[in-house]
């Protein structure tokens, strides 16, 4: 039995995922990218993956927000809906990894304990995290979508940094955002470009 289902089985099929890497010249994996609302993760998705596109190196994107509006409609953000909303994500970002693409899931995933269930999904070192190491207040000051105001209106109930937690990462590959690290969203994404090529994902 595999969680409710009974009577599966997983098949095998001689095209495997060294045989599709080879394929696209790359390693398959994912980089996660967590952080607050307005922390920059999509522009960081973003520019990371128009950085890896003119190298010729193939990324899917996978945004909360996107994801949200498909295969996410039916969640919430209360905790558990938000915990399922990460498992998703993260089965879907496994699944485009062994595909041999680079996976960039973008995601508040406040919660420390979903997005490390995301990590042991796969293998040693395919699971990298980036945080975007944003104070508070300077989220709230861009406000880019108008909901921080909404949130301390009382407008929406449960934002994250308002009155819902955001549990920062322990031991994250990359955290970006600080001060005196690179700040554009362009030296943020040459940053996991670099990290990326040491580790031998970009061949
Ligand atoms: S989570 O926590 O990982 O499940 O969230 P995620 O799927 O990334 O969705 C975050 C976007 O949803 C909008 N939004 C909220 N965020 C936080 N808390 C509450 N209550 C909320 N309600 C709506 C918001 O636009 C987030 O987008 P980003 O891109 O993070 O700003």
């Amino acid at each position: 039995t595999v969680g409710n289902s009974t009577n599966i089985k997983w098949h095998e099929c001689p095209v495997e995922k060294v045989d599709r890497q080879r394929l696209l010249d790359q390693k398959g994996c994912v980089i996660w990218v967590t952080g607050l609302s307005g922390s920059g993760k999509s522009t960081l998705a973003c520019a990371l993956n128009q950085k890896l596109y003119q190298k010729g190196k193939l990324c899917y994107i996978l945004d909360g927000d996107n994801v949200r509006h498909g295969l996410n409609r039916d969640l919430s953000f209360k905790a558990e809906d938000r915990a399922e909303n990460i498992r998703r994500v993260g089965e879907v970002a496994k699944l485009f990894a062994d595909a041999g693409i680079i996976c960039i899931a973008s995601l508040i995933s406040p919660y420390r304990r979903d997005r490390d269930a995301c990590r042991t999904l796969l293998p040693e070192g395919d699971f990298v995290e980036v945080f975007m190491n944003v104070p508070l207040e300077v989220c709230e000051a861009r406000d880019p979508k108008g909901l921080y105001k909404l949130a301390r209106a009382g407008k929406i109930k449960g934002f994250t940094g308002i009155d819902d937690p955001y549990e920062p990462p322990l031991n994250c590959e990359i955290s970006l955002g600080e001060e005196g690290t690179g700040t554009s969203p362009i030296e943020m994404a040459e940053t996991v470009v670099a990290y990326l090529e040491h580790k031998g994902y970009l061949k």
